[in-house]
Order: structure tokens, then C-alpha cells, then sequence
């Protein structure tokens, strides 16, 4: 039995938590959540986005499932995700993007995952203004890229692409410009690819890979990135596959691991059952892939994939006009993973 710390987070977060465990439980993947409050609705109870229960949980379990959360505005409050990210080092993000059938999408033949450096960069944090005669006369930021970084990063892309059976890592810089962050990541990238001969390994200008990814996104397996490109890229990346609805990321660091659809809490249409449950559920798929729960985690993910191609029991995002519920899209892809059970 797997203990996670569940999250179910802000606005429709609840929602489609609800839709994820009811998907969890049909496959009779052996979890059992530990439900921890952050975001507004922890501020509400605790004063705080983060109460120390939720921290301790995950240090305990190392492993959460998190729903979107709202970031309060204003309060000095600081971001529970950089929180979570600092705290237990989550230094790798994954998004895999892949094309479901049955999407209104230009693109059919998207399977690409991206993996992005989540802790230095140009998201370092050290920035200041410069001022003279008490007016700001420019702001300065500086990205940070060390060794270490980079090898972590980099192990970590041609590691999982050497577990997927993926066959290629496209390292992503502007070492052209930017000659010492971007090309001491570039320069370690080939150090690291001598290690898997098996996989190809291959580099792209980031303005460069824009375009490729939006005109033959076909080409690209496993994307791997600095900070800021990858935060620019893996959500380039969604768009290639119908938006951030259906598409879920993870945070992986040494210790621990943490699941998240990619979307936001979506406060305009909370409370109204019609959220599409689907990345939360992917990245439920996400999580049981990383404990070792591989059956369950096809059966889910083969599941979400047949309800969206027939179209029947898809939310309004999906299918305009549909009325299906997110309980109702949930409950067939239930129903599905209890039949292939
Ligand atoms: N990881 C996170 O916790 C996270 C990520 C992004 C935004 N946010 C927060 O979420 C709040 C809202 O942000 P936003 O409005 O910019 O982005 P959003 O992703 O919540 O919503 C953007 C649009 O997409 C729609 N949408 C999002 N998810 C959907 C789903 N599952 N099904 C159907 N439609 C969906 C929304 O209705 C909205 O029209 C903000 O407080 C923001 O800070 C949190």
C-alpha cells in the first residue's frame, strides 16, 4: 500500500480530485490518500497557503497528488508550488504531451515530453533595480546554471528516456548568445550523452525549436531544458495537444515527487461540475507510474483515451455544447478501467 498526500486544492481542484480518486479506486490500485489543505482554502482554516500538517505529510509520504490551487493575492504570502519546489528540491519537471484521439487539434502525431530544470536559472530569484537620483534607472536578474544542476537535469532526461524506451534528447539552449549559462549546459548535455549510446542525442537553438515544434512537433521525443525556455516550451507543448486541459506535469526530486494537472483552479467555472477531469487523472496515471504501479497506471491512461475518442462522455472543453458532467466523464472512464480489469 501506497500512502500519498492528496491535495484537492482550490476553486475546481476539489472537482476533479473527486473524478481522480473514484478512477484510482476502480483500478484497485492499492493507495491510500492522506488529504492535506493548501492554497486559499488552507488560508481560510490556517492562515496560511502551507500549514506545517501538509509539509509533514509529504515528508512523510513523499509522494502528493495536487490539485490547482489560487494564488492569493496580496497577504506577503509566498508561492506554495516555489514553497514545495525549494523545500524538497524538486529539481526535475516532466510534462509528457501526447495527441488524444477524438481532439479538435492541428496536430495528430504529438508525442513529446519535456524536462525542465526547476531550481536555477534565470528563476534564481536574484534580481534588483538600479537606482540614481531616487528613480529606477534599469532592473538586473541573474540566472544562475551550475555543473551540478545541469548533470542532475540531464541524467534525469536520458534516464527516463532510457525507462520510456524513448529514443532521442533534444537539448535546448541559446549558447550562441548567452555563451556561458546556456553553453556550460550545452557543453554538459554532450558530456552526459556519451553515457547512453543508445539514445540519440541531438541540440536546438530554443527560438529554433519554437518553430520546429510548432511546424513538424513529430520530430521531438524527450526535450530537455534550462528554467525559463522550459517553462516556455512544455507550455508550447500543451498547446500542440489541445491545451493545458488535458496535459499533467511532475515535479521529481531525489526524496520526493509531486503530481499536478497543468491548468489553474479555473475560478470561472467552479462549483458547476463541468472541469475537465482529465489532467488531473493523467496525472494520477503520472504517480502510479512512479510507484511502480504500471498496470493500473495503463489501464487508467487506455481508459481516458477511449472515452475522449468515442466523444460520448466528454466535458463542454472537450465537445462544445456537451452537457456531460465531470462526475459523468469520470464514471465512464471508471467504468472502463472495471472492465479492463
Ligand atoms: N499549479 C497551480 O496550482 C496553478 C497553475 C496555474 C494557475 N494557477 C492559479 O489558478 C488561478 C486561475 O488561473 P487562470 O485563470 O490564469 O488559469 P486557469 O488554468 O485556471 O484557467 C484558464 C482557462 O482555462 C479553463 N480551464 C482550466 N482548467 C480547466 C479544466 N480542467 N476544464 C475546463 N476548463 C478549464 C478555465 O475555465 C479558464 O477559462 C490563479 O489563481 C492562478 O494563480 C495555479
Amino acid at each position: 500500500m501506497h500512502t500519498v498526500t492528496l491535495i484537492p486544492g482550490d476553486g475546481i481542484g476539489p472537482e476533479i480530485t473527486e473524478a481522480a480518486v473514484q478512477v484510482v479506486e476502480a483500478a484497485g490500485a492499492p493507495i491510500q490518500w492522506d488529504r492535506q489543505l493548501a492554497g486559499m482554502s488552507a488560508v481560510d482554516r490556517h492562515d496560511t497557503p502551507l500549514p506545517d500538517a501538509t509539509l509533514d505529510s509529504f515528508r512523510r509520504n513523499r509522494a502528493a497528488l495536487k490539485a490547482p490551487l489560487t494564488t492569493p493575492v496580496g497577504g506577503g504570502y509566498r508561492s506554495v508550488n516555489v514553497t514545495l519546489r525549494q523545500e524538497f528540491d524538486l529539481y526535475a519537471n516532466v510534462r509528457p504531451a501526447l495527441s488524444f484521439e477524438g481532439t479538435q487539434t492541428r496536430y495528430g502525431n504529438v508525442n513529446l515530453v519535456t524536462v525542465r530544470e526547476n531550481t536555477e536559472g534565470l528563476y534564481a530569484g536574484i534580481e534588483h533595480y538600479i537606482k540614481a537620483e531616487g528613480k529606477t534607472i534599469a532592473a538586473e536578474s541573474i540566472a544562475v546554471v551550475t555543473r551540478s544542476g545541469c548533470e542532475r537535469i540531464i541524467e534525469h532526461a536520458f534516464r527516463y528516456a532510457r525507462q520510456t524506451g524513448r529514443k532521442k534528447v533534444t537539448a535546448v539552449h541559446k549558447a550562441n548568445i548567452l555563451k556561458c549559462t546556456s553553453g556550460l549546459f550545452l557543453e554538459i548535455g554532450r558530456e552526459v550523452a556519451q553515457k547512453y549510446p543508445e539514445i540519440e542525442f541531438e541540440d536546438r537553438i530554443v527560438d529554433a525549436c519554437a518553430m520546429q515544434m510548432a511546424m513538424h512537433p513529430d520530430q521531438f521525443d524527450v526535450i530537455v531544458t534550462t528554467n525559463l525556455f522550459g517553462d516556455i516550451l512544455s507550455d508550447l507543448a500543451a498547446g500542440l495537444v489541445g491545451g493545458l486541459g488535458l496535459v499533467a506535469g511532475a515535479n521529481i526530486g531525489r526524496e520526493a515527487a509531486m503530481f499536478e494537472p497543468v491548468h489553474g483552479s479555473a475560478p470561472d467555472i467552479a462549483g458547476k461540475n463541468i472541469a475537465n477531469p482529465t489532467a488531473m487523472i493523467i496525472a494520477t496515471v503520472m504517480m502510479l507510474d512512479h510507484l511502480g504501479e504500471q498496470a493500473a497506471a495503463r489501464r487508467i491512461e487506455q481508459a481516458v483515451r477511449e472515452v475522449i475518442r468515442e466523444g460520448k462522455h466528454v466535458t463542454a472543453d472537450l465537445k462544445p455544447g456537451s452537457i456531460c458532467s465531470t462526475p459523468e466523464m469520470a464514471e465512464a472512464i471508471a467504468e472502463k478501467v472495471r472492465l479492463a480489469g
